[in-house]
């Protein structure tokens, strides 16, 4: 029996409806942009796996660090004691983060980074003695798949089991030229109210909701609204962060500097599980006690991780020295999308950084469910491309490292597509 028939007896698969599904490519070895599978086909990998890879598949240097970090350390207790790889990765992360961040708290992905400064943000007014309990989330927004997590994303299919579960949320609209007097409003009135404890957001760009872009200048205004009135920012850089907007974090295209950052998926350039949660050094200080009960009771068994640390210290490194890489792909990324701009079937064509996404034009409506999702998946698996859109919404989100040729390829493949519907 090959991988993917033994792969079915057992294995239950991450968003995946199994009564229609063809089963799993088995992917055997991976290289670059590229992967291959088990019957010696190759894919290129057009969304880095789930947003994850920045400099490709097998990336030498990151896997010469794990390799010897395997022998020293693999994993130890993180409370009581720390390594040599999880105090580096602390420091290379707030050398590179805006300055206002000053402490690290380590857990394992992007839902339980976005957990941690949820409860870091709640307990933070808990300890000092204030009461406030709203919370504020932009429509569309997804942050994960853990209950506080999905309790701050959009309400829709993927979690009406759990509806009853989560707790409220104030959603207001994402900011447009058109719409931004009306929003501004309305975070106005809500903020006024003195109850609000955060907001929380993805800065300029919700990936999940269909790589909705939006302008750094609205997002700046809000975020100095909220801090004027003393409401914690949260930016969700999970997708965003490590260059992927063109420069190392989103923030990066605002003034005002969010009070907690997200991190996880790109950290550690796609080889290993990690979440980080940075905060304030005033935030952390409203955790110093005499008293336990203010301490942050919460860490995951693999806490920092030195493995997972230690591919976040080589994928940082790389990106510290791949100013270039990431300026020409992002010129490339535009000049090649441009050529889909004739293109009768596509509507809105986007970029921000290293990110091109464009809509499909079908008369079934935006959105995840839009049906030519699959087809056009399945078409663009037997052309060897990875691209898995969201729903009508293809994007275009390779490793840094992804060569003219294979860029060239993906763009052609997606026109022959396009032109097949
Ligand atoms: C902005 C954002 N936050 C959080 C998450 C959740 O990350 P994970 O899938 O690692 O739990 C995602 C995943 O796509 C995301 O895009």
């Amino acid at each position: 029996m090959n991988l993917s028939d033994r792969d079915k007896q057992y294995i239950w698969h991450p968003f995946t409806q199994h009564q229609a599904d063809k089963g799993a490519i088995a992917i055997v070895r991976g290289e670059g942009a590229l992967l291959f599978d088990e019957n010696g086909k190759e894919y290129i990998d057009a969304i880095s796996s789930w947003w994850t890879n920045l400099f490709g598949h097998a990336n030498p240097h990151i896997a010469q660090k794990i390799k010897e970090q395997v022998d020293v350390l693999e994993h130890v207790i993180f409370a009581g004691f720390t390594h040599q790889p999880a105090v580096e990765l602390s420091e290379k992360l707030i050398r590179i983060l805006p300055e206002n961040q000053s402490k690290v708290f380590f857990s394992d992905n992007g839902s339980t980074c976005v957990e941690v400064a949820l409860k870091m943000a709640i307990q933070f007014w808990h300890n000092t003695g204030i009461q406030k309990k709203k919370v504020i989330a932009f429509k569309n927004a997804y942050h994960g798949d853990t209950f506080g997590s999905m309790s701050v994303g959009a309400r829709g299919v993927f979690n009406e089991p759990f509806e009853s579960f989560l707790f409220d949320v104030e959603f207001i609209e994402l900011p447009s030229k058109e719409n931004f007097e009306q929003v501004l409003q309305r975070f106005t009135d809500l903020i006024q109210n003195k109850d609000v404890a955060v907001f929380i957001f993805e800065p300029l760009i919700q990936g999940s909701a269909g790589m909705l872009m939006y302008e750094a200048e609205y997002l700046d205004q809000l975020i100095k609204l909220a801090q004027e009135n003393s409401v914690i920012c949260v930016a969700d850089e999970v997708m965003t962060g490590f260059g992927r907007t063109g420069k190392n974090f989103a923030c990066d295209h605002l003034q005002n500097k969010p009070d907690i950052f997200c991190l996880s998926k790109g950290i550690t350039g796609g080889f290993l599980p990690l979440g980080v949660t940075t905060c304030t050094q005033k935030i952390y200080e409203a955790f110093l006690s005499e008293d336990a009960k203010k301490t942050f009771f919460h860490g995951h068994s693999y806490t920092g991780n030195p493995l997972a640390c230690t591919a976040g210290n080589a994928s940082i490194e790389l990106l510290q020295s791949s100013e270039k890489l990431l300026k020409d792909l992002v010129v490339l990324q535009k000049k090649m999308s441009e050529g889909l701009r004739k293109n009768a079937k596509v509507e809105n064509l986007r970029q921000l950084g290293t990110i091109v996404a464009f809509d499909i034009q079908t008369n079934k409506g935006n959105g995840y469910f839009n049906d030519i999702k699959s087809s056009i998946y399945n078409n663009f698996i037997e052309r060897g491309i990875l691209l898995r859109p969201l729903g009508n919404t293809v994007y275009i989100m390779p490793p840094y490292i992804i060569t003219l040729d294979q860029l060239q390829k993906v763009y052609m493949e997606i026109e022959e597509v396009l032109n097949m519907l």
